[in-house]
């Protein structure tokens, strides 16, 4: 039987620790999250954001901009924001409506600001090791749970399935300054069940609900969930086949409540060390 990794328990703590923290100063971290229009999971993890950053004592600043904002009104925001000396972080939500290239506006983003690590300097400098602003909430929050639970990496044969900007990508790099050997696998990746049978630990981040079952498993690998799907009644499931792997595995994060949790508290933690960091103290 494995051990439950929970997450909504380290992040009350890390939370609780943050909150401490802010209560010591002056003048208060301010999270400025932009919306542009209405995709129903962004809007509620927008609400996530804003509750979670209000109870910890941030100002939280919400601008939920219209579905068809033009390119220059966001531009404008973004830049105002760089130059307001009162925002700590900026988090621009993606995905952004399709006339909008994520890409083109992240960059905009001044990498001091960046409360996502999202920027490409500030991925460049996850790359080479060279002290990044920030790094990306979700791999972070696993790398910290991990932590958390005492579960070493070094040598261990860690499969990641998805190669995301904001999560497969950050995430193998971190997996490898831990000392890991790390697979990268992907939607054309060939036999993955041959790939992660014989995984030390696997970290499933593709969003196919139910994709990881008991032969996908060696005996004793640690599971981490990454993914995150509704089905049409609203039920929210994991990557991972729960019930099928929990006897098998040593350590094993659940869906709600394992690494979700983690990525706000990241938020929040992130949120603070780019304020403690720019601040004119
Ligand atoms: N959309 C889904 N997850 C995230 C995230 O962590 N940050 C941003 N900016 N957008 C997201």
């Amino acid at each position: 039987m494995a051990e439950i990794i929970d997450g909504k328990a380290v992040a009350a703590k890390i939370t609780e620790e943050i909150k401490q923290k802010v209560q010591t100063l002056t003048k208060k971290p301010t999270l400025a999250v932009i919306l542009v229009g209405s995709d129903a999971a962004s809007e509620i993890y927008v609400k996530n954001k804003e509750k979670k950053a209000k109870e910890i004592g941030f100002n939280s600043k919400t601008y939920r901009l219209d579905e068809n904002t033009s390119e220059n009104e966001l531009r404008d925001l973004i830049i105002s924001l760089n130059e307001d000396e009162n925002v700590s972080g900026i988090l621009l939500q993606l995905p952004l409506p399709k006339h909008l290239n994520g890409k083109d506006f992240i960059e905009l983003i001044d990498p001091k600001k960046d409360v996502d690590g999202f920027h490409p300097i500030n991925m460049g400098k996850l790359l080479t090791n060279s002290s990044p602003n920030a790094v990306s909430c979700t791999p972070k929050g696993v790398m910290r749970l991990l932590e958390e639970y005492n579960i070493s990496l070094e040598g261990k044969l860690a499969v990641v399935i998805g190669r995301s900007n904001m999560v497969g990508k950050p995430l193998s790099v971190l997996l490898g300054q831990k000392n890991a050997t790390v697979i990268c696998a992907h939607s054309k990746t060939k036999d993955l069940e041959k790939i992660t049978s014989q995984a030390d630990i696997i970290l499933s981040a593709t969003g196919k609900s139910g994709l990881i079952k008991k032969n996908f498993v060696k005996s004793g690998a640690v599971v981490i969930d990454i993914g995150i799907s509704r089905d049409k009644d609203g039920k929210i499931s994991g990557d991972v086949d729960f019930s099928d792997i929990e006897p098998i595995a040593s350590y094993i994060t659940p869906v709600p409540g394992g690494v979700g949790p983690m990525t706000i508290a990241m938020l929040m933690e992130n949120t603070l060390e780019l304020y403690l960091k720019n601040a004119k103290l």
